[in-house]
């Protein structure tokens, strides 16, 4: 008996259902981007290494190149379309607006899905490789420069825009925590690697 190599799949994205018959090979960023066409989810290297794919699944980051599409039914994905409360932009996405995150705009979709999930996953106390008291009872670590650097770091931007990257997304961390975004840091001011930002 010859096995089924396609199936027909409901995926969640963005709080709507779409069903869809699939290869069982076709990744999760190739149904957003060619079946759907929900193309501000973006290919880079397909291979895992440049995070420019980054969507939230369940919450948490993840990139949609490793993702098998049939593997994702069942799990609330979020991209970047789905970010926006009406004209309203989310928190991240309005800090990369105010402060230049971006330059030809390719990586941010997905440095903006990465942020928000370092941001929740710092304000849960996850510790980073850089964070020097990693015993739960420390709490979160002080989110310094460096440690959005670390947190951030499976985004590259070949723009090279990573300075003002970190500034938007310490003003968006500070927002959602209640605290001052930039003690002290103008907007290209992060150079001090153990500043706390927010
Ligand atoms: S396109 Fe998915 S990590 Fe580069
Ligand atoms: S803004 Fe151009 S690659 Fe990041």
């Amino acid at each position: 008996m010859a096995l089924s190599t396609s199936s027909v799949i409901t995926l969640k994205i963005n709080g709507e259902k779409h069903t869809l018959p699939v290869d069982h090979r076709t990744t999760l960023l190739d149904a957003l981007r060619e079946r759907l066409d929900l193309t501000g989810t973006k290919k880079g290297c397909d291979q895992g290494q440049c995070g420019a794919c980054t969507v939230l699944l369940d919450g948490r980051r993840g990139v949609a190149c490793l993702q098998l599409a049939v593997a994702a039914e069942g799990r609330e994905i979020t991209t970047v379309e789905g970010l926006a409360d009406g004209e309203r932009l989310h928190p991240v996405q309005q800090a990369f607006l105010d402060l230049d995150g971006f330059q030809c705009g390719y990586c941010t979709p997905g440095q903006i899905c990465s942020a928000i999930g370092a941001i929740e996953e710092h304000a849960a106390g996850w510790p980073s490789a850089v964070t020097d008291d990693v015993r739960p009872e420390a709490g979160p670590p002080p989110l310094s420069a460096d440690e959005i650097r670390e947190r951030m770091s499976g985004n590259l931007c070949r723009c090279g825009a990573y300075n003002s990257i970190v500034q938007a997304v310490a003003r968006a961390a500070g927002a959602a925590s209640g605290t001052d975004p930039v003690p002290g840091a103008s907007v290209h001011g992060v150079t001090d690697s153990k500043e706390t930002v927010a």
